[in-house]
């Protein structure tokens, strides 16, 4: 009898049990309907299967809800958002999200998207939060925050990016199951190749981008070049991406990005703030050579000399470029030992 009685709350309690703010968010993250027009979620810059990146990564910035309007800058992965703290100085600047860092909080930074006309177009909260009223799942966003959450516009808003934080702050975007936590966890092992881009990595990456999370969160220019097939730029060709020091408004801070996570880089081509990279052998070619020149850039003749190393397209902002980077002096092996090091980061 007692034991029954237990059996019965135990069932009970699970058939009450409320959703949770992540689900929530995770379905507030893959609605097509919250964008206008209706047709793009979060999920189709950033894709859950595919280390929630932009899958369409041959635009090389996304195209956001309108037809043919594109962003200006390479969509990140979502992964591991989580992390980054908000945006601080200390005796350098550290963390904030976008590559600029000019959101403080997943909250802050996903209202971004639902407001940008380049990417959800929403004209104000009102109308995201009508389309939450009308959503499927309308009732248990009631049961999460309340019976009057979706009332007022700005309280419902705020759960709305609430929600969505709860999602990104979960274990689906930050699962640490990568072959090198399995190594450091002792459960599993690198390969022979795999150890030697460790150590390579370890001499000339990890002061940027140190483990765990393979970035120092701080601000960085390694020299990108302008990108003339960026298709936000074919719009707007005069811009230029002045990175950090448009956020905190310091010309030395001028053509700075944040450093990315490099954890699961190798599915998050093309690579760098504007998508410069369509590969990974690409952009690490361009950390090894970019001062020295390369036989993989066509920007000379090679009529005389067809081993002949090319200048890499100028930086597009020259003055604050860093020079831990652009003169590493690896050879084709060592960078094949380096990428395939790349590879143990991703999620399996
Ligand atoms: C049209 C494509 C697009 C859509 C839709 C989109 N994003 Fe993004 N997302 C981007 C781009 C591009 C960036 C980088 C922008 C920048 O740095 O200025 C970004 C940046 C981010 C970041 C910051 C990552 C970092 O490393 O700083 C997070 C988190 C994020 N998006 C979550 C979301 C959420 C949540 C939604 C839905 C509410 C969403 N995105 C919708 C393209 C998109
Ligand atoms: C001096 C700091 C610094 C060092 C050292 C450094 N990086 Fe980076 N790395 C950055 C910054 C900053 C970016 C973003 C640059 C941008 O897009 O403007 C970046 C971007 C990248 C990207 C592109 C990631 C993406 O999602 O677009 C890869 C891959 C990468 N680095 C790998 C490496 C490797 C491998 C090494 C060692 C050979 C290295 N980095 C050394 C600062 C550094």
């Amino acid at each position: 009898m007692e034991v029954r009685f237990w059996v019965f709350l135990l069932v009970a309690g699970c058939a009450v049990d409320a959703p949770s703010k992540e689900q929530l968010g995770k379905q507030l993250f893959n609605d097509r309907s919250l964008s206008t027009p209706v047709g793009q979620s979060c999920a189709d810059c950033h894709d859950p299967t595919q280390a929630f990146r932009d899958p369409e990564s041959d635009r090389t910035t996304s195209m956001g809800a309108v037809d043919g309007r594109f962003g200006n800058r390479n969509a990140p992965t979502a992964m591991y958002s989580a992390a980054i703290p908000p945006l601080h100085y200390d005796g350098r600047w550290v963390g904030g999200l976008f590559w600029d860092g000019r959101a403080s909080s997943l909250e802050e930074q996903a209202a971004g998207p639902l407001m940008n006309p380049r990417e959800m177009n929403n004209p104000d909260h009102a109308t995201v939060v009508a389309k939450v009223r009308r959503s499927p799942y309308a009732a248990q966003f009631r049961e999460v925050y309340g019976s009057r959450a979706l009332d007022d516009t700005e309280t419902a808003f705020a759960h709305i990016t609430d929600a969505l934080a709860s999602y990104e702050r979960g274990p689906d975007l930050s699962p640490f199951s990568s072959r090198y936590d399995k190594f450091m966890a002792g459960t599993g092992t690198l390969s022979a190749q795999e150890l030697r881009g460790y150590r390579l990595f370890n001499a000339s990456c990890a002061s940027c981008h140190p483990a765990p999370l393979f970035t120092s969160f701080e601000y960085v220019n390694v020299g990108v070049p302008r990108y003339e097939n960026n298709m936000f730029l074919r719009d707007n060709p005069s811009f230029i991406d002045h990175g950090l020091s448009t956020t905190v408004n310091q010309p030395t801070e001028d053509g700075k990005f944040r450093v990315p996570s490099l954890r699961n880089v190798a599915r998050t081509a093309p690579y760098g703030h504007n998508g410069y990279f369509e590969n990974l052998p690409f952009m690490l070619e361009f950390l090894n050579t970019r001062d020295v020149g390369s036989m993989q850039v066509a920007t000379c003749s090679r009529a005389a000399n067809s081993q002949a190393r090319c200048q890499w397209p100028a930086p597009e902002i020259p003055a604050t470029i860093d020079h831990r980077v652009g003169d590493l002096g690896m050879s084709k092996d060592d960078l094949a030992d380096l990428a395939a090091f790349l590879e143990a980061l991703s999620d399996e």
